[in-house]
Order: structure tokens, then C-alpha cells, then sequence
């Protein structure tokens, strides 16, 4: 068998953990959520729930990587036989449907970065989304038929995916890493500088942080805590096992845990002063309160992001391209990282090469995706992304907790194997967060959305 691939250097692991996880979950939704969840209260129950899952179980995964040396199927199987493996396949399945629908966004963000040069949208960003973009201003719920100007920026997406993925682990998804990821550090840097020396910053930055205490008696916030943290540090998504499965013996595991969750988190709170800066602008600008104008998704992005473009005084052109830039880096490293999991799952469920689960793999995918590039394929977008969040994060990371820590009994067998090569040494408080404190939040969690949706 030919030698398993591995990464050149330990940045070069942590700029693709860090890639990763910083996508477009950090841009466009941790600042509306930590907004609409007690605001500088917020940061509460998400330290908490960073410190008490996220970091405890990318340590986890890190582990269960590395000790394996597999794709996240061919690691559970290891882990505990045939009967385990499909845990791996279920974190590939999700990872498999969000690709096809990343993709597309990125193309919008692609396009967007050219038009912000001329401002294409007009005044009306809106109806330019849904008209122009999409197609759907005729015949509003209409599908089918391809949108012209969204296929040509969705292959460039998939060709740039597929060249990096092709090249492998260490020429391919490391060297993109290593140049998107200080790339977009800067480029974004720049726009938060442009967005805080805004007319009205300071009244957004107000609104974001203003903590709202008497949210932390309501169990949403902590549930929205939870929740977020688990998607935006892609965990439960076979994502993590995968990369980790490239390290070399000696690797420093839980260092590398701390380092990935905290840069995610550092990049996150940068998003929000930057965001909210632009709203607080906007809202000055509009004469409205913060709350009117602040939103997430694609919204936020795509609607109001091109308003605050228009209203910007002098050089907005660039200012919006490069926002759209960050979109853009932001997600093509995440979108590589999802990729990832189903082309290792593929080549060594199968015994195939790299380049024919690349061809397979991604190929449907992006086969798929031209489906949400089609008018009305923002429905499908919308319905794919609410069933994911809603059951496919959660409901993984649940399962996925609760066996290891119950019915297989592994924690102890991880903890050895982590400490025996980490700097940092984890002991009974990781043990009780992934035993107790992450099953009965996320069980509670995934109590609450049954009956949500149920009744
Ligand atoms: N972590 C990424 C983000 O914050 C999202 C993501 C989720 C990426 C799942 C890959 C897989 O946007």
C-alpha cells in the first residue's frame, strides 16, 4: 500500500484546521448570533461552551485522527470494529451535502467581488439579489433552468478545488492553506480597519457588545452557544479525524487544539467589530436604530453589505472587493476541508487513488451543486442548510460523544494517547466535559429542536 500521506509542517496542519474552520460561518453568522443572544453576554456561554466542547472535542477528534491514521469511517472502524464504521459516513454524508451548497455561495461572493467595483447592484441591492442574480423576480417559487451568470464563477470554484485537491495533502491542501489563510488574515484586517474608522462605528460596536445579562437565564442562548460553536469549529463533521489522520507521530495534539480554537474564535470576534462597525454606519446613515438594519446569511452579505457599499465615502469599490475577497478565501478553505473527508472516505473504503475519488468525490458534488445554481435554487440552498444545522451538527456530535464516552469507554485510552505526545496534559476535567457536561447540552438541544419541530 502506497504511504499515507502527511503534512510538511505543524503550521502547515494548523493553517488547514484553522482554514477550516474559519469560513463563512465566521463572517456572516457568529456576529448576528452573538447580537441576537445577549450581545456582550454572549461571550458567557460561547467561552463556555469553547471551553467545555468545542476545545475538548477537537482534542478529541485530533486524537482519534492521529492514534487511527484513517478517514473518519476507516477510524472508527479501527476504533471499534464494522458495526462503528457508519459513524464516519454520516460526518461524510453532511460534509458531502454542505460542499455542494458552499460552492455556490462562494460563487456568489466571486461575483460580487467584481461587481463591487462599478456598484452593478444599484440602489435596489435586493431586488438586484433576487432579479438579476437569481432569476426569481418573474416567477417568485419558480425552478429550474440555469442562471447564466452564476455557472461560470461555480466551475472557476470547482476548478480551483479540484486543481489543490488533486495536487494532495501536502503540495495541494497545505500550500493553498498556507498562502489563502495569511492572505485573508490581511486582507480582512483591512476591511475591519475601514469599517471601524466609519462615520457611526461606534454606535454598532455599542450594539454588538452591549450585554443583554437577563439573556442567560434563557437556555436558547446557550444552546445557540453550543451550536455555533460546533459549526464554525467544523467538529462532528468528519472534517477534523480526517486532517488529523495527515499528522506525523510526533505531533503536539492538544497544543494544536488550543491554537485552532482560539485563532477561530480571535477571527470570529474580529468579524463581529467589523460587521457591526458597517451596520452602525448604515444605521447612521439611514437614521434607524442598529436593529433594523443587522442580519446574517445571505442577507447580510449579498443585500445589505452592497448598501453599505453604495453609502461608503470614497474607495468602496475596493473596500467591497475586498470584503467579498474574504468571503471568498474564507470559503474555499473550508470548502477544500469538507471535500477532504469524503475523497479519503472514498479512496480507502474503495482502494482507490486520490485522483479518482477527487474525479468521483467532488465531481458529483460539483455535478450537484449546479442544482442550487438554477432559478429557485436558493429554496433548495435554504432547505439543505436548515436540515443540516438543525439535524446534521447536533445530531452527530451527540452520537458521537455519547458512544465514545459510554458504549465504547475510549476517553481514558484517548487521554494516555494525547498526553503521551502533548505538551499540555488533559486529565478528569476533559474526561467530565465529553462524558457529562457535552451529552446532556447537546441531548437537551436535540430534545428541544424535536419538539420544536413536532409540535
Ligand atoms: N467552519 C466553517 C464555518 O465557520 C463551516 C464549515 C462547516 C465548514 C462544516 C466545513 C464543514 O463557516
Amino acid at each position: 500500500m502506497a504511504q499515507r500521506s502527511q503534512w510538511g509542517t505543524r503550521a502547515g496542519f494548523i493553517m488547514a484546521a484553522v482554514g477550516s474552520a474559519v469560513g463563512l460561518g465566521n463572517i456572516w453568522r457568529f456576529p448576528y448570533v452573538a447580537y441576537e443572544n445577549g450581545g456582550g453576554a454572549f461571550f458567557i456561554p460561547y467561552l463556555f461552551a469553547l471551553l467545555t466542547a468545542g476545545i475538548p472535542i477537537l482534542i478529541m477528534e485530533f486524537t482519534i485522527g492521529h492514534k487511527y491514521r484513517g478517514s473518519a469511517p476507516l477510524s472508527f472502524f479501527r476504533m471499534k470494529g464494522k458495526g462503528a464504521e457508519w459513524i464516519g459516513w454520516w460526518g461524510i454524508f453532511v460534509s458531502f451535502v454542505i460542499s455542494t451548497y458552499y460552492a455556490v455561495i462562494i460563487a456568489w461572493a466571486m461575483k460580487y467581488s467584481i461587481y463591487s467595483f462599478n456598484l452593478t447592484w444599484g440602489d435596489d441591492t435586493g431586488g438586484f439579489l433576487f432579479g438579476d442574480v437569481l432569476n426569481l423576480a418573474d416567477n417568485p417559487g419558480e425552478v429550474g433552468g440555469l442562471v447564466p451568470g452564476v455557472f461560470l464563477p461555480l466551475l472557476l470554484v470547482w476548478v480551483i478545488a479540484f486543481v489543490i485537491l488533486l495536487a494532495g495533502v501536502k503540495r495541494g491542501i497545505e500550500l493553498a492553506n498556507r498562502i489563502f489563510i495569511p492572505t485573508l488574515v490581511a486582507v480582512f484586517l483591512l476591511v475591519v480597519i475601514r469599517a471601524v474608522t466609519l462615520d457611526g462605528a461606534a454606535l454598532g460596536l455599542d450594539a454588538f457588545f452591549k450585554p443583554d445579562l437577563s439573556k442567560l437565564a434563557d437556555s436558547t442562548v446557550w444552546v445557540a452557544a453550543y451550536g455555533h460553536i460546533f459549526f464554525s469549529l467544523s467538529i462532528a463533521f468528519a472534517i477534523m479525524i480526517t486532517y488529523s489522520s495527515y499528522l506525523p507521530k510526533k505531533s503536539d495534539i492538544t497544543n494544536n487544539a488550543f491554537i485552532t480554537g482560539f485563532a477561530n474564535s480571535g477571527f470570529e470576534l474580529l468579524a463581529g467589530i467589523g460587521i457591526f462597525a458597517a451596520l452602525g454606519f448604515m444605521a447612521t446613515q439611514a437614521g434607524e436604530p442598529v436593529s433594523e438594519v443587522a442580519s446574517a446569511g445571505v442577507g447580510l452579505a449579498f443585500v445589505v453589505f452592497p448598501k453599505i457599499i453604495n453609502e461608503m465615502p470614497g474607495m468602496n469599490g475596493i473596500f467591497g472587493f475586498l470584503f467579498f475577497f474574504s468571503l471568498v478565501l474564507a470559503g474555499l478553505t473550508s470548502l477544500i476541508s469538507i471535500c477532504e473527508t469524503y475523497i479519503a472516505g472514498l479512496s480507502e473504503k474503495f482502494n482507490i487513488s486520490r485522483r479518482k475519488a477527487v474525479l468521483f468525490g467532488a465531481g458529483s458534488a460539483s455535478i450537484i451543486s449546479i442544482l442550487f445554481a438554477t432559478r429557485g435554487g436558493l429554496y433548495f440552498l435554504d432547505a439543505a442548510d436548515y436540515f443540516i444545522n438543525q439535524f446534521g451538527v447536533a445530531a452527530i456530535g451527540l452520537v458521537e460523544v455519547f458512544l465514545i464516552a459510554w458504549v465504547f469507554r475510549k476517553l481514558k485510552v484517548f487521554e494516555n494517547h494525547a498526553n503521551e505526545i502533548s505538551d499540555i496534559k488533559v486529565g478528569l476535567l476533559w474526561r467530565i466535559c465529553l462524558t457529562f457536561v457535552t451529552p446532556i447540552v447537546l441531548g437537551y438541544m436535540m430534545f428541544d429542536l424535536l419538539r420544536i419541530n413536532l409540535m
